[in-house]
């Protein structure tokens, strides 16, 4: 099937077959391999990208269901000059990754909370990362540096 994706602002035409997951097509398709397949059956998170402002599991979602979408991977997070994202810097600053196997979803989910609040408490960001599994760093680092960019992020965005 013929659909078409925007992905991180470009515009792709992709013939998939219907059956093709969405992280697949994002992954073998279009090189995007920041999008990592963990559990591959919605459980542990690693594959959630945007779809549309919201966040999805790609191993969940088929290619044709996309059809149309503005989706947002990791690989969209860093500035046009290759600054990293508030986000990204304070993963690193606070130790929020170890392998980072688990990292560009949990960066999604948390840049999707976000968008969505701007000084989240440490109970709110547990509550929302809780759909993503880490297996090795632990997640006190995490939600500190979740925490950290939240209150960076408002900084740069000043006063409303
Ligand atoms: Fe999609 Fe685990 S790979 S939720
Ligand atoms: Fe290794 Fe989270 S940093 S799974």
């Amino acid at each position: 099937m013929n659909i078409q994706l925007t992905v991180n602002g470009t515009r792709h035409d992709l013939d998939v077959e219907a059956r093709r997951t969405l992280a697949d097509a994002l992954r073998d398709d279009l090189g995007l391999t920041g999008t990592h397949l963990g559990c591959e059956h919605g459980v542990c998170g690693a594959c959630t990208v945007l779809i549309d402002g919201g966040p999805v599991r790609a191993c969940l979602m088929l290619a044709v269901q996309a059809d149309g979408s503005s989706i947002t991977t990791v690989e969209g997070m860093a500035g046009d000059d290759g600054s990293l994202h508030p986000l990204q810097e304070a993963f690193s600053t606070h130790h929020g990754l170890q392998c980072g196997f688990c990292t560009p979803g949990m960066l999604m989910s948390a840049l999707d909370l976000l968008h969505r609040e701007e000084r989240p408490c440490r109970a709110r960001i547990r509550e929302e990362l809780s759909g993503n599994i880490c297996r090795c760093t632990g997640y006190a680092g995490i939600v500190d540096a979740v925490e950290a960019a939240a209150a960076e992020m408002a900084v740069e965005t000043g006063p409303a």
